[in-house]
């Protein structure tokens, strides 16, 4: 293809940032060019946007941490022209141009194919965040039923939290819906109790009163700390963020004592096997009618002003920017 003006939301260096004109020649190298329909806007985003923790390896960087779009050009063996694709993670939008742009050039195994029962906009309603909620869920249930008891699940009101209630209640489970924000729209997507953040109950102690039988915990922090001393016997507490803090003050006893497991998730660098399972675990349990309740909308000029209510925990759901 020849040589394409375009616009992108670009970070020349920690001060400085905005929607430039580029040209595709300057995209950085891979063996995919995809025209961007959708991208998504997560947390780390903010964080890179407003500089406040290092995210961004390289400047210039276009962040963006996913997008949805059209295969162009390619000469990766899983891609022809004209395919949909989608693309989370693998460093995108910090070390490698990402979805903030009307183009993207990328390494075709990051990509996998659109799921075929969803759209472009669906497909990053759930995004980055959605599909780690995914991994999560899929985590919770390697090692619980629903008959084992409630699970919490921590910033529920966000992008991780809202995708992951809603997929544990279509699963059956009991889900605690801990959160600062309105009771109703997390009820109104499988909550079935809400814990607001003023009556957490924080505790130091290395055991408390068993409480929950999993949890998919967002915030890090006491918060977590807490909830590993009331998990049940045998439970399962799943960790992977820190909207709250990246700190974790904990003891030996909850995993000596009641053979809790704390597991890890991270999305950016999963495997294409593992992605293409958690999309079709998507696919299948995720209840489509929320969409609408979930979903708020803004495109490559509302950058800024969304980066700065995502990093002040204002935001509910999920934020699609539209790519035009
Ligand atoms: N490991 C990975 O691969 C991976 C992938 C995606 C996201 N993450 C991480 O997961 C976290 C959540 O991402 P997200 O996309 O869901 O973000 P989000 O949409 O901003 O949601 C975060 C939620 O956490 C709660 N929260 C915010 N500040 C808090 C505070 N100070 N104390 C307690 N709760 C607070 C708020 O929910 P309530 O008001 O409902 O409590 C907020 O809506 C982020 O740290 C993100 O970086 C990690």
């Amino acid at each position: 293809m020849k040589n394409q003006k375009f616009k992108a939301f670009v970070i020349r260096d920690k001060n400085k940032s905005g929607i430039e004109s580029m040209y595709t020649d300057e995209l950085m190298p891979g063996n995919v060019l995809v025209k961007i329909m959708f991208s998504s806007f997560n947390y780390k985003d903010g964080l890179a946007i407003l500089n406040k923790a290092p995210i961004i390896k390289r400047y210039p960087m276009i962040p963006g941490s996913d997008f949805a779009g059209v295969v162009l050009e390619s000469s990766h063996r899983r891609f022809k022209r004209g395919d949909k694709v989608i693309c989370n993670g693998w460093g995108i939008g910090e070390k490698h141009f990402g979805g903030f742009s009307q183009f993207a050039r990328v390494n075709g195994d990051w990509l996998i194919h659109l799921p075929k029962k969803i759209s472009f906009e669906q497909s990053m309603v759930i995004g980055a965040a959605g599909y780690t909620a995914a991994l999560c869920v899929k985590e919770i249930i390697s090692k619980l039923k629903p008959s084992h008891g409630n699970i919490i699940v921590t910033g529920s009101s966000g992008g991780v939290g809202s995708i992951a209630v809603n997929l544990l209640y279509k699963l059956g489970f009991s889900v605690i819906a801990l959160t600062n924000k309105d009771s109703q729209y997390l009820k109104n997507i499988g909550a079935s109790n809400i814990l607001k953040r003023e009556n957490f109950k924080y505790s130091n102690k290395p055991l408390s009163k068993e409480k929950w039988s999993g949890a998919i915990d967002t915030v890090g922090g006491d918060i977590l700390s807490t909830i590993l001393t009331e998990t049940k016997y045998n439970g399962i507490v799943v960790s992977t963020g820190l909207a709250k803090s990246h700190v974790l003050n904990t003891t030996v006893y909850p995993f000596i004592l009641r053979n809790i497991t704390l597991s890890g998730i991270d999305c950016v660098y999963a495997s294409y096997r593992k992605r293409l399972n958690a999309w079709n675990f998507l696919v299948k349990y995720l209840d489509f009618k929320i969409i609408k309740e979930i979903k708020s909308s803004g495109n490559l000029k509302d950058l800024e002003k969304i980066s700065k209510k995502i990093l002040q925990g204002k935001i509910k759901g999920r934020t699609i920017i539209k790519i035009d």
